[in-house]
């Protein structure tokens, strides 16, 4: 498993397949709907197996001053359950840190929340729902400090 930044056109036209085949495809939504106007400054990772075949995706945006927003998590649906979610949320949470962020925040599908939960988020209340049946819930991070004293 490769976990980096998608770099060609190619790449990016895979990962944001992947991104509408697992988020927006089973409720209907068109191909193009899976991608927002943040894409573009936002950072991006995804995870390529053995035979260079796209498996796991996911987005990290800032949102204020040193907080991020992780966003379209997702998962290929045979490859779930091996680590791959785990390990693109790992990579996210590196480079949110490299970036300066102290805490990280999202709005995780029911379905993720135990997920999320098992990485150190709390659920701070009822999100969004999507498409009228994808009910979330809003979820908060923060980074242990490593120096108190410093506060970084
Ligand atoms: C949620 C998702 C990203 C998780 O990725 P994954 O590769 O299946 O998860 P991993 O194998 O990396 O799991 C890491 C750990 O979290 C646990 N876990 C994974 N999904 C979980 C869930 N839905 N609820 C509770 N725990 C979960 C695993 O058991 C594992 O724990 P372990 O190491 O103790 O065995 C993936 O299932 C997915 O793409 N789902 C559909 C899209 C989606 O809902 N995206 C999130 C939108 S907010």
């Amino acid at each position: 498993m490769e976990i980096r930044s998608p770099e060609t056109e190619e790449e990016f036209a895979a990962y944001y397949e992947l991104r509408w085949r697992v988020l927006r495809k089973p409720w209907g939504q068109p191909s193009g709907s899976e991608r927002d106007e943040l894409d573009a400054a936002a950072t991006h990772v995804a995870g390529y197996d053995e035979a260079k075949r796209l498996v796991c995706v996911g987005r990290l945006h800032a949102v204020e001053t040193g907080v991020g927003q992780v966003r379209y998590m997702a998962v290929e649906e045979s490859m779930r359950g091996r680590g791959l979610g785990q390990a693109v949320l790992d990579e996210l949470e590196r480079l949110a840190k490299r970036q300066g962020m102290t805490a990280i925040r999202l709005d995780a599908r029911e379905s993720a929340v135990g997920f999320y939960q098992r990485n150190g988020y709390a659920t701070e209340g009822e999100g969004h729902t999507l498409f009228a049946v994808v009910h979330h819930s809003k979820m908060r991070k923060q980074f242990a400090v490593s120096n108190p004293e410093e506060g970084v």
